[in-house]
């Protein structure tokens, strides 16, 4: 079902090189990664993830809700989407400096073991600007044929819960600032990666403005990812 949204949104946008996804391993398939030790990778353990995340905690929060705005929620996250970034951070595909020197020596497993542990935890959802509010969620919902943008919601769910299986994140709560700035790199043709994921982003930001971004950034951050999508706004 996932990889019809991909194909869909390949339709939309007319990249024929998203379809490529119908490739990819079938959801819940073990992540073996091209960088991948030798070792088998066995499913992330919450447990063994618990002991690793004591440096991420300062920026994070321990249980994934930073207390500063600057730094992402992976409170909720999906194990494959927080290995699959800290894979990307460390092999500088996303360039995120400050975050180097605490990942150095993780190994892929320490990836999915710390990725287990912040999914068990649930995201604190935030409070939408009510003057954007309707705006992002039109948006968020349906999409606009107008400048070619895809509905949010054919990939990351109603709820905002996304989808694991299909590698697209949780982004219900996530912080407006963040959502933001991450929206406005794609718009202006920042990747996180080469690869057929990566290039997903980039062409769905392309036709927002920043008002657009400002609308959808808020909506996020009031969606509430327990609560079948409800959103909460001042
Ligand atoms: C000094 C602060 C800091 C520390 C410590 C830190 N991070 Fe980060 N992390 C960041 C920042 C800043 C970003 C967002 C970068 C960006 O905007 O792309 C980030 C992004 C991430 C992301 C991507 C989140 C997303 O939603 O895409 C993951 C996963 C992550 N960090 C995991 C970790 C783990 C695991 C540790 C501990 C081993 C850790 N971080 C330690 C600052 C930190
Ligand atoms: C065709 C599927 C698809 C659609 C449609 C889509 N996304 Fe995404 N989104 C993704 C994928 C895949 C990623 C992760 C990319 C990666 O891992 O390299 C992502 C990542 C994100 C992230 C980063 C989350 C984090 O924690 O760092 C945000 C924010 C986001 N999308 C917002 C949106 C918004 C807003 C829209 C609608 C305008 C949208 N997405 C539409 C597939 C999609």
């Amino acid at each position: 079902m996932s990889f019809r949204h991909v194909i869909a949104l390949a339709a939309l946008l007319g990249a024929g090189s998203l379809a490529a996804q119908e490739a990819a391993p079938p959801a819940g398939a073990p992540n073996t990664a091209a960088a991948a030790p030798a070792a088998p990778l066995k499913p992330g353990d919450a447990t063994a993830g618990q002991a690793k995340i004591a440096t991420c905690g300062a920026c994070h929060g321990i249980d994934g809700n930073p207390a500063s705005s600057q730094y992402p929620k992976l409170a909720g996250q999906h194990e494959s989407y927080i290995a699959r970034q800290i894979e990307l951070i460390k092999s500088n595909q996303r360039q995120n400096p400050v975050m180097m020197g605490f990942i150095a020596s993780m190994t892929a497993q320490d990836m999915h073991d710390v990725g287990a542990y912040f999914a068990t935890k649930t995201s604190l959802p935030g409070v939408a600007d009510a003057k954007l509010v309707a705006r992002g969620e039109a948006l968020y919902r349906g999409g606009d044929k107008a400048t070619g943008t895809p509905a949010c919601m054919a990939c990351h769910g109603p709820d905002g819960r996304g989808n694991p299986g299909a590698g697209y994140p949780q982004v219900a709560g996530q912080f407006a600032d963040y959502v933001t700035q991450k929206l406005k790199d794609w718009r202006d043709g920042k990747k996180w990666s080469d690869d057929d994921k990566g290039a997903i982003m980039p062409a769905v930001a392309h036709g927002l403005n920043d008002n657009d971004i400002a609308a959808l950034a808020t909506y996020i951050e009031g969606l509430h990812a327990t609560d079948a999508g409800h959103t909460a706004a001042k």
